[in-house]
């Protein structure tokens, strides 16, 4: 992407989170349902390291941080975590939150670490807000030591809404079920819902490609599903189980269709 428009687009993204950093931490990051996803995508991560692992992951680095989450379940499985995001008010958050986590407000083309410095470098739903696929997987790679990993979890896959994608119509269920809890006042404490300013979508075999391209090899990219954001317990018991019947059975018959995807790479 041209300088100019990578600049106006970083501003954008800056100034969004800055303005709403509060709000962003109550509808993305406290409600039930976000944990639920959380716990899921971090089970998989754990998974993936302890099939992976040689020796210990003492540096780990969460691109596009935010406020904290994900960052600090990361102390179960390194010594000492840094995080890096270019929104000074969702850092604030971070660090009140979490007080050892190792926080930079930086660009993430342009990081402030040493080469090959990080065990594992994870993004958690941040690379398509950043506008510069190219440049974070090569800084990724920089800052990665030789066989570090790369994780991605909750990228926007391109395919999803499409009519003849099944997952759709997945989606199109929990939206009208999501409205019937509305509408019976099911939902007590709704908080505010927020949309984020623009951002991109990727195809799953281009994200392949870019990943190898800049010396990645990949160990598995699969997708998964978002679901409404809801307190309900009803609805939340019902997720967590679909997520892992999604995983182990449809996504098996229809691969790389779900809303989101999750990805693990070594760099070579
Ligand atoms: C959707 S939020 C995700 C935050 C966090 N990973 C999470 O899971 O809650 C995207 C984050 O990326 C950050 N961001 C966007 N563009 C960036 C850039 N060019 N450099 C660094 N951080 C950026 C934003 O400030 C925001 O905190």
């Amino acid at each position: 992407m041209a300088q100019n428009i990578y600049s106006t687009k970083s501003q954008e993204q800056k100034d969004f989170y800055n303005k709403t950093a509060q709000k962003y931490n109550k509808w993305h990051v406290e409600q039930a349902s976000a944990k639920i996803v959380d716990a899921w995508n971090f089970a998989n991560l754990e998974k993936f390291i302890k099939k992976n692992k040689n020796g210990e992951l003492s540096r780990c680095l969460n691109l596009g941080c935010g406020t904290g989450r994900l960052s600090h379940n990361l102390f179960k499985i390194s010594g000492e975590v840094y995080g890096l995001d270019q929104s000074n008010e969702v850092l604030k958050i971070a660090k009140e939150k979490y007080p050892k986590l190792k926080l930079t407000c930086a660009e993430v083309v342009n990081t402030p670490y040493e080469d090959n410095y990080f065990d594992m470098v994870i993004i958690n739903g941040s690379l398509h807000h950043f506008f510069a696929v190219e440049e974070t997987f090569a800084e990724v790679n920089r800052i990665l030591k030789p066989k570090g990993f790369f994780i991605l979890l909750g990228e926007p896959n391109a395919g999803y809404l499409k009519a003849y994608n099944p997952f759709f119509y997945g989606w199109v269920v929990n939206r009208i079920f999501s409205k019937i809890l509305n509408l019976f006042k099911v939902e007590k404490d709704k908080k505010p819902e927020m949309i984020e300013p623009d951002a991109e979508v990727y195809v799953p075999a281009k994200l392949k490609k870019q990943l190898i391209k800049h010396g990645f090899k990949i160990k598995q990219l699969y997708t998964y599903d978002y679901f409404h954001r809801t307190e309900n317990k009803l609805a939340l018991s019902f997720y967590h189980n679909y997520l892992n019947f999604e995983h182990s059975f449809i996504a098996k018959i229809f691969p790389n269709m779900g809303s989101a995807i999750q990805c693990f790479a070594i760099k070579k």
